[in-house]
């Protein structure tokens, strides 16, 4: 999490980064700040606590500058504050840095080196930019000291440091953290992600852990842990500036709910063959044949598309498949089987604690492929295959088009390599896939129905359940998640017949109990167990599939194949959190305490 900017040769420096820190913002909210040398060598410093516009509040008008460095953060260590808010400066002053990341050893170099120096903020970074200037009064040159207190580093860093005495120079390093170089025209750019800075360059130079960059306004120079320079090509990043744009909607999330049928006709064509029929790369293909297990590794949202994929690829494809949380994998780590093939699910494609799991993997030889939608990424780099979910950059914090991007391209996946393999399959994945983007379209038109649903059950209480069996159940989990993020209202996500074996207990009079149904096969079970905590007060919702539902049912799904139905009966659910969110006086784009994207661990 947080997000870093920085930028020399660019005569609009201030603008140019607070800009890059409002599109930055999705990666943390809670503190920001700007570091600047203006033009008469004059340094200014501006941090406040909360969003990037209180920040724009405080920062002087007259300032022209072209070279400096921000910072968006969600707090680590230390209370969100304009003291722990970054950058952070060495004693004297001439030292100036912004971090991403968490250092692991920040105690232990400060009791080491720094006994002398009187901290101002609860940070880990303060200790790093201390010790750069302990560094450098001890002769090193501002390069030489960066490169030794990198050196001593433990953690998770991209780091962009300026030197009041040098004011033509950014000195950038990192370490797991995302951080490109962007060039531009007799300007030069750094960014934790290329969205930052699509509004001056789409040329972005990708930089590898454990290096150290010199960024000058003409040039750059990047050097390995072992001092010898690299040179690496830029790439061109294709962002659409519209996409990152809100447009007439008043939050990123209902736009990017409403944007889900497109993505998966997007989805259709990228995967579709000249003859019209899905395609994947054949290695993708041939090494999963040769697999006896396939693990999902995910967290949160795309943890959750895990389950559904895990059901279609056993479906599709008869590969036993497990699915497991990315921060639980590296202790809990299952046995594996001789020939496991790994998928790692992330929208962001940057998240610490699939990362994690990535790298040990690797070191195990097995092979490995990242679904996400952020080509470039992290997790997309280092795993030896990447499939692209297509959906355009997602932003607001809570994932709605991505959750249903992940399915349908684990989808288009199973359906590949069941084929593949032989087995017959009974259904046409395009069709039924169009027949999805149709049945979305229908749900979107319905909002006012549904904002009406969220005002009748969910503007008051404090706590709710979703339901549901097999597919409902995975969706009922994901639906909770979505509800808890936005509307903080405390909601669990449960196996219908579950229930009853403790946390029926917590049914009140009035506890909103919604229920998924779309399989006939479940749906007398189900409908049992709304009756069952509808006779102890619970007020009950119940969302079903045109061919299991009853008058009275409150929210009526299109029909659609019974192993795609999570792509349909998500979005009321996701309609229903927007709405509570709203009406709750809520940020809908950015509720407390998260990040997009994150980074640590
Ligand atoms: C919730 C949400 C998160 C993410 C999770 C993993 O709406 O977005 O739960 O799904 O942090 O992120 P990625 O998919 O980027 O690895």
């Amino acid at each position: 999490m947080c997000g870093i900017v920085g930028v020399v040769g660019n005569q609009n420096a201030k603008e140019v980064l607070l800009q890059g820190l409002e599109k930055l913002e999705y990666r943390g909210y809670d503190s920001a700040g700007i570091y600047l040398i203006d033009d008469t060598k004059q340094d200014h410093l501006f941090k406040e606590k909360g969003r990037i516009l209180a920040l724009r509040n405080i920062v002087r008008q007259d300032v022209e500058a072209s070279i400096g460095i921000g910072h968006t953060r969600w707090a680590t260590h230390g209370v969100p504050s304009v003291i722990n808010a970054h950058p952070h400066q060495s004693q004297s002053g001439r030292f100036t840095l912004v971090h991403n990341g968490v250092i692991e050893n920040f105690t232990k170099l400060k009791s080491m080196y720094l006994s002398d120096v009187d901290f101002v903020s609860d940070t880990d970074t303060e200790v790093i930019v201390q010790l750069i200037e302990k560094f450098s009064l001890e002769g090193l040159t501002t390069l030489a000291s960066f490169k030794k207190v990198v050196s001593l580093l433990k953690g998770s860093y991209a780091l962009a440091l300026m030197d009041k005495n040098v004011s033509d120079t950014i000195y950038v390093a990192k370490n797991k953290s995302p951080l490109l170089v962007g060039l531009g025209e007799g300007f030069n750019v750094v960014c934790s992600d290329a969205m930052a800075m699509i509004q001056v360059t789409n040329q972005f130079v990708e930089l590898m852990d454990g290096e150290v960059v010199t960024v000058t306004a003409t040039a750059i120079k990047i050097e390995n842990a072992e001092n010898k320079e690299i040179n690496r090509l830029p790439y061109t990043a294709e962002i659409d500036l519209n996409d990152l744009e809100k447009g007439t909607y008043p939050y990123y999330m209902l736009k990017e709910i409403d944007e889900q049928p497109a993505v998966m006709r997007k989805i259709l064509q990228h995967y579709q063959g000249e003859q019209q029929q899905l395609e994947i790369d054949s290695a993708i293909t041939e090494t999963m044949l040769a697999s006896d297990r396939i693990y999902i590794v995910a967290c949160g949202t795309s943890y959750h598309a895990g389950w559904v994929g895990k059901q279609l690829l056993e479906s599709l494809t008869h590969i036993p498949t497990e699915v497991h949380l990315s921060s639980e994998f590296g202790y809990n780590t299952p046995l594996l089987t001789e020939n496991p093939f790994f998928i790692f699910l992330t929208q962001s494609g940057e998240t610490a604690d699939s990362r994690q799991v990535l790298v040990k993997v690797n070191e195990l030889n097995h092979p490995t492929l990242t679904i996400t939608n952020v080509a470039g990424s992290t997790l997309s780099r280092e795993a030896q295959f990447t499939l692209l979910l297509h959906a355009g950059p997602e932003i607001a914090v809570a994932s709605t088009k991505a959750y249903t991007a992940q399915i349908a391209v684990l989808a288009v996946l199973a359906d590949v390599v069941g084929k593949a393999k032989g087995l017959a399959q009974n259904f046409d994945l395009v069709h039924e896939l169009a027949l999805v983007a149709t049945g979305m379209e229908t749900i979107i038109d319905e909002k006012e129905r549904l904002e009406q649903l969220a005002t009748e059950y969910l503007s008051v209480s404090r706590n709710a359940f979703y339901i549901g069996r097999g597919m409902d159940y995975y969706v009922a989990m994901e639906a909770a998640l979505k509800l808890k993020e936005i509307s903080y209202v405390q909601t669990e996500g449960f196996a219908a017949g579950e229930l009853k074996h403790g946390t029926i207990a917590l049914i009140e009079e009035g506890t909103p109990v919604m229920a998924i149904i779309t399989e006939e096969s479940i749906a007398g079970h189900t409908r049992g167990n709304v009756q069952e905590v509808k006779s102890r007060g619970a007020h009950s919702m119940i969302i079903a599939m045109e061919d299991v539902a009853e008058e009275e049912d409150q929210f009526i799904l299109p029909q659609v194949h019974s192993l795609l139905t999570p792509l349909i009966s998500v979005i009321p659910t996701q309609l229903l959190s927007y709405y509570t969110s709203l009406h709750r006086g809520n940020d809908v784009d950015k509720p407390r305490n998260l990040a997009k994207s994150v980074t640590v661990e």
